[in-house]
């Protein structure tokens, strides 16, 4: 099936579970779950959140996936530069971005979306890790983008 197909069905079912639901905890853990199950490519997917407590540094929130790093500041990694800048951030191949954190050695590329709340406030990055290089391309990012405000921004 194209990725389209795939993101207008996963898109569906995120909406029927999540809409609902205010909790945001309960939103990421089955935005990751659905994503993962929806995608082969996809082998780890998960939310970093921002930490109120520490200054620029986000702390692992809901995922599926094997164990990621629990805190990443805003000045390492791809994670770190979604947060920083505010902006999807896709890497082809993460050997050549430099500071990436190999949380799980494996991984070859990646998207990282920033999460705005009602108010424009970014409160966590959505991360996507594949084993293949050039996985993410602007069809994720569109789709991954479009879920993401639909569930944090505008309920
Ligand atoms: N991909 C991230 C690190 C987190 S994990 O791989 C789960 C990064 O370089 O920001």
């Amino acid at each position: 099936m194209k990725k389209e197909s795939i993101y207008k069905q996963v898109e569906s079912e995120i909406y029927a579970v999540c809409g609902g639901e205010n909790n945001k905890i309960a939103n990421m853990a089955s935005i990751s779950c659905l994503l993962n199950q929806a995608f082969n490519d996809f082998y780890w997917v998960g939310f970093y959140i921002v930490d109120h407590d520490k200054k620029d540094e986000l702390v692992v929130g809901p995922y599926q996936g094997t164990l990621g790093c629990l805190r990443i500041s805003y000045d390492r990694g791809v994670c770190g530069a979604a947060a920083r800048t505010g902006l999807t951030q896709i890497v082809d191949d993460v050997d050549k971005f430099s500071g990436h954190i190999a949380c799980d050695n494996l991984t070859k590329s990646e998207i990282v979306v920033p999460v705005y709340n009602e108010e424009n406030l970014l409160i966590a990055v959505f991360d996507v890790d594949s084993i293949k290089t050039s996985t993410f391309d602007a069809v994720d990012q569109l789709w991954l983008e479009k879920i993401l405000k639909a569930i944090f921004a505008e309920t």
